[in-house]
């Protein structure tokens, strides 16, 4: 048996998108030991390499869903020709690939859309980019909100606006609903959060990248309330991830270098809304698979801290891009040690969640 899921394994890595021979040798997976292996080609159930870049983490009624960017080989492989894909998992190791959560415009049609949503001049149509999508539960609608990072096809990264779409189920599908710049300014890397009170907040990239904003959210989760706040002002900080620990807002970001790698950085917070004090960088040791160390975040880049439901850990995740073939990208996941003054985050090659 383990013999014919190994072959099966190669030969997936083979015809899906361009994986090498050299890599699909690599099949020790994270999901075959139960732990998570970072830097590693990582399948899911049905032994396809996970394709879920740039991604968030929802957990909801005893399953995490794992929302990301769709990349396609090559350089230009950033374009979403996809949509946004999600997987599900129990254990947050062994992860099921539940499909398109959010097809591009003039992708084929799925059950339940209506033709109306695949025009070629939608606001998400074949050729545009989506990132960093992520998604919250509203316990008043009952409904799945999806924000994600929107820049309109063959303008670049100009637009720099938020997409909304919404879902009955957290597999979707996921109904575009619209595209702008929040509050009128611009948005690029994102989180979105809720908070023990039940507010939830768009956090982004805004001015150009130099601050960030933090905008509630109105009770539907589907709009803004106006109330905005700037935070870590003319720091560059994206690739931004939030958790909240020990009664303390945790942001985790990055520099503003695109693709590249630089040195990640840690903030904390008494209130959502900031002020932001900044740590310096939480990360420790060195990447074996690439010799990366932790002043280029192992050659990746901030993307989510997800706490594991029901206890106090947190987990890191990062992606190690690659602009010359997208889907060639790698995850990273790693635990955050709290223990310390500070709280770090060590390189592990192999750890149980
Ligand atoms: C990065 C950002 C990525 C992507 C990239 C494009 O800084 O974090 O999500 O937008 O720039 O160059």
């Amino acid at each position: 048996m383990k013999s014919l899921i190994r072959a099966s394994i190669v030969v997936a890595g083979l015809c899906t998108a361009g994986i090498t021979i050299c890599s699909a040798v690599n099949v020790d997976t994270s999901n075959s030991g139960g732990t998570i292996r970072s830097g590693r080609l990582w399948y899911d159930t049905a032994g396809h390499v996970i394709n879920a870049h740039g991604g968030g983490i929802m957990y909801h009624e005893g399953t995490y869903w794992w929302y990301g960017e769709h990349k396609v080989y090559g350089s230009q492989g950033n374009r979403a020709h996809v949509g946004i894909h999600v997987y599900s998992s129990t254990d947050l190791v062994t992860w099921r690939d539940r499909g398109i959560a959010l097809p591009v415009a003039d992708a084929p049609l799925r059950q339940g859309m209506s033709t109306s949503e695949k025009t070629p001049d939608s606001d998400i149509c074949d050729g545009c980019v989506m990132e960093r999508p992520k998604v919250i539960f509203c316990p008043k609608t009952g409904k799945f909100s999806m924000f994600f990072h929107l820049e309109l096809k063959g303008q670049g990264y100009r637009a720099a606006r938020t997409g909304i779409a919404v879902a009955d189920k957290p597999e979707g599908p996921f109904k575009f609903l619209r595209s702008f710049r929040p509050n009128g300014q611009m948005s690029r890397d994102m989180t979105l959060f809720v908070d023990n009170d039940g507010k939830a907040y768009h956090i982004f990239a805004s001015e150009e990248n130099k601050t960030a904003h933090v905008d509630e959210l109105t009770d539907d989760f589907l709009d803004y309330t106006g109330k905005s706040v700037r935070i870590m002002i003319d720091e560059s900080t994206e690739g931004i991830g939030i958790c909240r620990h020990g009664g303390k807002y945790w942001l985790i970001g990055s520099g503003c270098t695109g693709w590249a790698p630089n040195t990640a950085r840690l903030y904390v917070a008494d209130r959502i809304i900031g002020p932001y004090k900044r740590l310096g960088n939480p990360c420790r040791g060195t990447n074996p698979i690439n010799n990366t160390g932790p002043e280029l975040t192992w050659g990746g880049q901030s993307t989510f801290l997800l706490p594991i439901h029901g206890t106090d850990r947190v987990i890191a995740m990062f992606d190690i891009w690659n602009p010359k073939n997208h889907e060639e990208s790698r995850y990273v996941w790693l635990p955050v040690d709290f223990s310390g003054e500070m709280p770090t985050i060590s390189w592990l090659d192999e750890w149980k969640p």
